[in-house]
């Protein structure tokens, strides 16, 4: 039975509509809404779903399958020299919630589809450009203050002027706000509790690009191992390895450890237990074609090794085995080094010129980048301890087959707040969800839909024990924290996730998960 108090507050959600006249007040705001720094670009109120043109170069139409809704556009002055483009989506039925989105890459482009996906559940939900527009770091050169508002300053103005805008037009403000995003959209949800715990009640960070100075330097040396390079880019290196080659490799790897979890499926449920042997498919004198040669087993060692600085710390973990045979590995071990983020960064960011050639990428340049940690981007602390007393709540999850972010780096964060806080579970505020076959936050092998939105579909179940961001909801406003998460396939099969430093376990008919 519900608790009286929880029952009490429950109640404050039942869903609010905007008093009257939906079209006339959300037309008004263009004139109304007077927000320091802030112009409203264009307003319209979209009476059926549809799609609608965006601005900017990122996407061209999006979906708004929630409509009604209003629909706001508006540029945010950070600085003198730097400006936030954004969306607030406010839906007629709205349930008094509030959320902020994040961003992916170097971008860039405001997440439409997150933007649908929140109105969806009828939250009052706000997307930014994170301060520059387009997918590259282009506009970063020379432009320090727009570099901080992509390391920390989008999504903070984002709440701050998201909130007044939605108390402005429900007259109410929102009685709880939260958090949805994933690769730097999980960077930008991390960096948001540790700078600004007061922004958000509640945080869903995916596949975190945390330590983000060493996960892009660390991507650079992945890619330098089989010779990637920006210049004369040609795959001739003889550590380069073929997609045949992987597709070799990513074979023997299930062969070695595919069983590891008691289940033969092609999903390594635990890539941190597989210790794969690339000499086992080394050439020999009888074994000459779709075999490795010695300097490429060396390269193949060094990548599912953990990655040590020039002062021999941990600079990374390894390469999760598995992630390799995910179609987006291909961004790193195609040998295009311009495909890299950490390209863009270093050039645009870092050493501040717009030509650069990474041929001799090496741990010095990870050394640079850390030094320089343009707008503090590095988002590697332990201490989240502001943002647990004001009763915070944050929820990550991270693909086992993430072929960009090792999942053990999430892991790795856990362990370092646990260590920093004195907690040895983190289970009162923060929860790490690890899922088996899931690639980069979205798709891969098996049952990777949780309500993580970014991608139209991937909310495939409307309940809390199926969803992540109305799991979230539960934990902040009546207190019932997930023990798992079950995502889908999309066809019917369900797998129970587990929370670190819980395994997940075959108990001969299904996954359980176990301390
Ligand atoms: C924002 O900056 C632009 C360009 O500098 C300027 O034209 C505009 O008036 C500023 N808006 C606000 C609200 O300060
Ligand atoms: C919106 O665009 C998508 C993709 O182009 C299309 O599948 C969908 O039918 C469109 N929806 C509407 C309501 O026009
Ligand atoms: C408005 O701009 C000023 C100076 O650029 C800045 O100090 C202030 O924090 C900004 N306010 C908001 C709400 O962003
Ligand atoms: C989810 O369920 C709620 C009520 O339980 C409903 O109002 C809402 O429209 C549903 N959302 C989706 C995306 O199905
Ligand atoms: C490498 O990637 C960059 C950035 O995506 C692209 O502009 C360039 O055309 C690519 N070069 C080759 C040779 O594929
Ligand atoms: C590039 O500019 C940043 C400020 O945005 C500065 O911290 C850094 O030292 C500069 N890099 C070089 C190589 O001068
Ligand atoms: C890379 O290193 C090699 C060997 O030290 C050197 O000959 C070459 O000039 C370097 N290339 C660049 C672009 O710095």
């Amino acid at each position: 039975m519900l608790h009286p108090f929880l029952l009490a507050t429950r109640l404050l959600f039942f869903f609010a509509r905007v008093e009257e006249h939906p079209a006339a007040k959300c037309l008004g705001l263009k004139d109304t809404l007077q927000l320091e720094n802030t112009t409203i670009i264009h307003v319209a109120y979209i009476t059926a779903p549809t799609n609608v043109s965006t601005a900017g170069s990122c996407q061209s139409s999006a979906p708004v399958t929630a409509a009604p809704l209003c629909r706001v556009y508006l540029v945010i002055n950070t600085t003198a020299t730097s400006a936030v483009h954004a969306e607030a989506w406010l839906p007629d039925t709205w349930y008094g919630r509030f959320l902020g989105l994040g961003n992916s890459g170097l971008g860039g482009c405001i997440d439409y589809n997150s933007l649908d996906y929140g109105t969806s559940l009828h939250f009052a939900t706000i997307g930014s450009d994170n301060g520059h527009d387009g997918p590259d770091g282009r506009a970063f050169l020379n432009h320090p203050e727009v570099i901080n508002d992509f390391a920390w300053r989008a999504v903070h103005s984002e709440a701050v002027i998201g909130k007044q805008i939605v108390e402005a037009y429900y007259g109410t403000p929102a009685a709880k706000s939260y958090y949805l995003g994933c690769s730097t959209g999980g960077r930008q949800g991390t960096q948001a509790a540790f700078k600004f715990p007061e922004d958000f009640d509640g945080i869903v960070a995916g596949a975190p690009a945390t330590d983000f100075n060493n996960v892009l330097g660390w991507e650079g040396m992945l890619s330098h191992y089989i010779g990637g390079t920006n210049v004369d880019f040609t795959p001739t290196s003889p550590a380069f390895i073929s997609p045949e080659l992987w597709t070799v490799i990513s074979a023997e790897i299930l062969r070695q450890c595919d069983s590891l979890d008691g289940l033969q499926d092609g999903i390594i449920t635990e890539p941190e237990a597989c210790l794969f042997r690339p000499e086992a498919i080394q050439c020999t004198d009888h074994h000459t074609t779709l075999c490795l040669t010695p300097v490429q087993v060396e390269a193949v060692k060094n990548i599912y090794s953990p990655l040590f600085g020039l002062d021999g710390q941990l600079v990374y973990p390894r390469y999760p085995p598995g992630a390799e045979a995910d179609p987006v590995a291909a961004i790193i071990f195609g040998g295009n080094f311009s495909n890299l983020g950490v390209a863009d960064w270093e050039r645009y960011a870092v050493l501040n010129v717009t030509e650069h050639s990474f041929t001799n990428f090496s741990l010095h340049d990870i050394v640079l980048l850390d030094e320089v940690n343009p707008g503090g981007i590095a988002t590697f602390n332990g201490d989240l301890s502001s943002f647990r007393h004001r009763g915070g709540k944050f929820l990550t999850y991270h693909g086992q087959r993430d072929p960009l972010i090792s999942s053990i780096n999430s892991k790795r964060v856990y362990d370092l707040i646990s260590h920093t806080l004195s907690l040895p579970l983190l289970d009162d505020f923060y929860r790490l969800f690890l899922i088996p076959g899931m690639g980069h936050c979205v798709g891969g092998l098996g049952a990777t839909s949780l309500g993580q939105g970014i991608l139209p579909g991937t909310n495939i179940v409307n309940d809390s024990t199926h969803n992540i961001l109305l799991a979230l909801v539960d934990w902040v406003e009546d207190g019932v924290a997930p023990a798992t998460i079950i995502g889908s396939d999309g066809m019917g099969t369900e797998r129970t996730h587990c929370r670190y430093p819980m395994r997940s376990v075959f108990d001969g008919t299904v996954f359980v998960c176990t301390a």
